[in-house]
């Protein structure tokens, strides 16, 4: 039922003449953005799509429902990874704005609206949607954010590749599906012995520090706020150094459809200084991090040092892609690129140790080599373009370290290894074979376009070689025997398996990792957990007609 009203509300909000058209070669501009009503012009494809000029439209802190200056009065430049230019310069936050922003946060969850918009136990529903911020959101979402941030920001920022499987649709998916759980989010009456009511409350923890990473910034941004917002939490949220800009385009969004002010602050900055503000901050009740494992070790570190507050982690990898025998070669050698070369390997959960069977290893190292040396390297504005640059010069170097490393350590560089053209962060696609576990290419995560493949005899051996690494985000697995996807799945210690699919993500399913990479789950019904605790709360029965 609540279901089909929620589509009932999707569809009363479609067809309110909101939605922005335009199509994906089109600029599209806001020229005014009030709650409910936008105005727009949409022009022609432009001419020359590789540098399309790009408006940023909010660099300050926001806090407390308003854009400020840092309190230093400090910025740091934001780059286009295509040139090295200077895109913008953004307000760093630093302890003071932290400060600032938490009591911000403290404030609209302690005296505000937002976690008293309904009881809890019997219903915490309509606190989205009867606001109109849910229909907001998904306009907002649906559209702008497909188109213009798509244009702008999403790939200035994030760089992602004109995929098809990549969906910003993703976005609106996320809020729709926490903005669906909000009024589902109930505890328990339990049994207990003696004459006593129990109730179990599922309650918010208060206020939320979330610190994201610049692989997916916008994505990341969804799957922490969704899930907090939705437990009735108010959010912190520091973006990374690298990509500031989406985050505070979307936080403006919210607070354009009815978001009370101070329940979604975001702070731009540096992780030694903002992050650690924020994970260390005693007013904080709750830390969700997504970055590598060791500023991961980082901040739980800082947080048990202040007040113990519970941290989600979401860390590194190097998932292992198996390709067994029986596998289709051509298939199994496109979706092991894909699992590697998404989003320029800036994945989290890249199939980054691609062990094939070695009686279809020579069929499919030529396969492999020939998709790498055929992926399509350029400006991710152009239409056609595989794989864009590296975020930025730290990742580029250190890119191209591993590369050199892998060479001196005696794997073959079929292809690639260097850098792609003269300017920007761009990496040619680049693929190693006969890598052997003990190579720190094998070992450490690259974050980069660099393929290992690796040769393996039988299943033993490669579940023993596949588990044999410190982290244990995902893993994928390539066969048409189902006796055999069977013992892999299992035998294999990673958060996610994919099997005979790579990367395939939905708000309901939950994603997190085993040992290294990370604690706690994200997304799906898992994800609410992160967000909210338990109360038991003990009354005694007075003549009660049953127990
Ligand atoms: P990072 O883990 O240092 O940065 C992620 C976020 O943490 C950023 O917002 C950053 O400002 C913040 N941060 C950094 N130091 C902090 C501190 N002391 N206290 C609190 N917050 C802090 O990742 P970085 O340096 O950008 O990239 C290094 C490597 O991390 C990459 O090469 C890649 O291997 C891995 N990485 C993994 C990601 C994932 O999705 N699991 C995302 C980004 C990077
Ligand atoms: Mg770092």
């Amino acid at each position: 039922m609540a279901a089909r009203r929620l589509s009932l509300l999707l569809s009363r909000s479609a067809s309110s003449n909101l939605f922005l058209r335009g199509s994906p070669g089109d600029t599209v501009t806001i020229s005014r953005l009030t709650r409910g009503a936008f105005s727009y012009s949409t022009s022609a494809a432009i001419e020359e799509p590789l540098t399309p000029s790009v408006k940023v439209d909010y660099t300050q802190l926001l806090i407390n429902g308003k854009f400020v200056d840092s309190a230093s009065g400090k910025t740091f430049p934001t780059l286009d990874p295509r040139t090295g230019n200077v895109i913008a310069h953004v307000a760093e936050g630093d302890s003071e704005d932290v400060d600032r922003a938490v009591a911000a946060a403290r404030k609209a969850f302690d005296e505000g609206p937002w976690p008293k918009m309904t009881a809890y136990v019997t219903t915490l529903h309509l606190r989205l949607k009867d606001q109109g911020y849910f229909c907001a959101l998904l306009i907002c979402l649906k559209n702008i954010m497909m188109k213009l941030q798509h244009l702008r920001l999403g790939i200035m920022e994030s760089h992602m590749n004109r995929l098809p499987k990549l969906k910003y649709q993703w976005l609106c998916v996320f809020f729709r599906y926490y903005a669906g759980w909000a009024d589902k989010i109930h505890g328990l009456t339990v049994p207990a012995d003696g004459e006593h009511h129990v109730q179990i409350l599922h309650e918010p923890f208060g206020v939320a520090g979330q610190i994201i990473p610049w692989n997916f910034p916008l994505l990341m941004f969804a799957w922490k706020v969704a899930p907090a917002l939705a437990c009735g939490n108010t959010i912190v949220l520091k973006t990374a150094e690298q990509t500031p800009l989406s985050a505070l385009y979307a936080a403006k969004l919210f607070l354009e459809a009815g978001l009370p002010p101070g329940v979604l602050n975001i702070i731009s900055g540096f992780g030694p200084t903002a992050g650690a503000a924020l994970s260390s901050h005693m007013d904080v009740d709750k830390l969700a991090f997504t970055g590598s494992t060791d500023t991961g070790k980082i901040v739980l570190q800082l947080a048990a040092k202040s007040n113990l507050k519970p941290v989600t982690l979401e860390l590194g990898g190097k998932s292992p892609f198996i390709v067994c025998e029986d596998a289709d070669v051509e298939k199994a050698a496109e979706l092991a690129h894909f699992a590697l070369f998404f989003n320029q390997g800036q994945c989290c959960c890249a199939g980054s140790r691609t062990f094939v069977h070695e009686r279809i290893y020579d069929q499919f190292l030529e396969k492999a080599k020939a998709l790498a040396v055929n992926r399509v390297v350029g400006d991710p504005f152009k239409a056609g373009i595989q794989q864009g640059p590296q975020i930025d010069t730290e990742q580029f170097e250190k890119i191209l370290r591993y590369i050199r490393v892998g060479v001196d350590s005696g794997a073959t560089l079929e292809t690639g290894g260097e850098r792609f053209g003269s300017t920007g962060y761009y990496v040619q696609p680049t693929v190693f074979s006969n890598v052997q576990d003990d190579m720190l290419i094998a070992k450490e995560e690259i974050f980069g376009p660099v393929q290992s493949i690796l040769k393996f005899k039988d299943l033993g051996d490669v579940v023993r070689r596949a588990n044999t690494t410190r982290y244990g985000l995902a893993a994928g697995v390539f066969t048409q025997n189902i006796d055999t996807a069977n013992t892999l799945t299992r035998a294999l210690r990673a958060g996610t398996v994919w099997v005979n699919c790579f990367d395939v993500f939905d708000a309901a399913i939950p994603f997190g990792g085993y040992k290294m990479s990370g604690q706690g789950r994200e997304k799906g019904i898992y994800g609410l957990n992160s967000y909210l605790q338990v109360k038991a709360v003990v009354t005694p029965l007075k003549n009660p007609a049953w127990i």
